[in-house]
């Protein structure tokens, strides 16, 4: 078995491309390590457009790896809102922590160490070494994948760890030593670009197209090859808005598990109808002035999807009793300043604010 790619000769219209179409991204204007760790986490799930808000705003509140590390818990999962995969968000301050204990506050020069701190793989600590400190790593994500795997017209399964990090070895062979960080980004940007996912790349626009043996043998649509999807699991859920004077209830979710730490309504499994929420309410001896229904609700998580019912129910001042235990009352301000919220919530949110 060949064990590297060859990819020798993509270098240098790449890099000629890059230099000439490079897109503008605010972190590209100061790549501090710092800078190009926190975007990278950022773009693992968010597209570039949407993500530069939050980059910017979470750069505002905390501008260096020291203040990441310090800030409270709380207040880092409220300026992660929307983004989703809040562990990612708890992995870096995680790993902040850590390089301000170890390394006084300054991400490590070094491949290995930064794949020592949580929540930096293999394609994070490329990225970081490659665009911060120049160093010669390669940087691949499912853009680079899917670019390599189209040139080459190669039908390797790109969800097999074997096949990335073959193309991580053929990338450090080729990875010119003066340009590394340009070198992934455009990779990286070839890929968003021109080389995109499904049907309808833009070859004609693509600096390897003359050489993009995918494209010579009409195979470009088909690759690369992964395997199916699994199917999600469905989960239906009742939504409970419990509106007081001007506040809402929320609970917290458990430690762990998915959306660990989160606030959000209290739910009930299933689909309940307008008489089934009564007849819930009544049993757990609680009055309500009004309910109605909202518009229904969905949110996909890798592997589950949550389909979800809502219901305001509005309770009168009086009823000052506990209504499940744990729950807060949040009013508008602390909805929107403190109080992290998951995105799977936002559309029953929009509703009542
Ligand atoms: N996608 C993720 N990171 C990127 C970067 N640094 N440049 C271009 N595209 C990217």
């Amino acid at each position: 078995m060949n064990d590297m790619y060859e990819l020798g000769a993509l270098t240098e219209p790449l890099c000629l491309w890059y230099e000439k179409n490079k897109r503008s991204m605010p972190w590209r204007e100061a790549p501090s390590p710092y800078h190009v760790w926190l975007s990278e986490i950022m773009l693992q799930q968010t597209r570039i457009e949407a993500a530069k808000a939050y980059y910017e705003r979470f750069l505002r509140r905390l501008p260096d790896v020291k203040a990441l590390a310090g800030v409270p818990e709380e207040e880092l999962l409220k300026l992660w809102e929307g983004l989703g995969y809040y562990n990612r968000a708890r992995n870096l301050q995680k790993a902040a922590r850590l390089v301000v204990e170890r390394y006084g506050g300054e991400l490590p020069a070094d491949y290995d160490l930064l794949l020592e701190l949580p929540g930096i793989g293999n394609y994070t600590a490329g990225a970081i070494a490659s665009i911060a400190y120049g160093i010669p790593a390669p940087a691949v994500d499912g853009n680079v994948l899917r670019v390599a795997m189209r040139y080459l017209d190669c039908d390797d399964d790109i969800s097999r760890a074997s096949v990335r990090s073959k193309l991580e070895r053929s990338i450090l062979a080729v990875i010119p030593k003066d340009r590394p960080g340009d070198f992934n980004q455009a990779l990286m940007e070839l890929g968003e670009v021109i080389c995109i996912p499904g049907g309808m790349p833009l070859c004609e626009q693509c600096p390897l197209a003359g050489d993009c043996q995918g494209r010579l043998h009409g195979r470009q649509r088909e690759l690369p090859v992964k395997p199916e999807k699994k199917n999600r699991r469905l989960e239906k859920r009742t939504i409970l808005v419990f509106l007081r004077d001007n506040a809402v209830a929320l609970g917290q979710r458990p430690e762990k598990g998915l959306l660990a730490g989160m606030w959000e309504f209290p739910s009930l499994e299933g689909h309940l109808s307008l008489s089934g929420v009564k007849t819930y309410l009544e049993k757990n001896h609680l009055e309500a002035k009004d309910i109605y229904p909202l518009e229904k609700g969905k949110h996909v998580f890798s592997h589950v999807e949550w389909h979800m019912q809502g219901y305001v129910v509005v309770l009168s001042s009086g009823q000052t009793k506990d209504i499940l235990p744990g729950l807060v009352w949040a009013d508008r301000k602390e909805l929107q300043s403190r109080y992290a919220i998951p995105v799977a919530f936002h559309s029953f949110l929009k509703q009542i604010l």
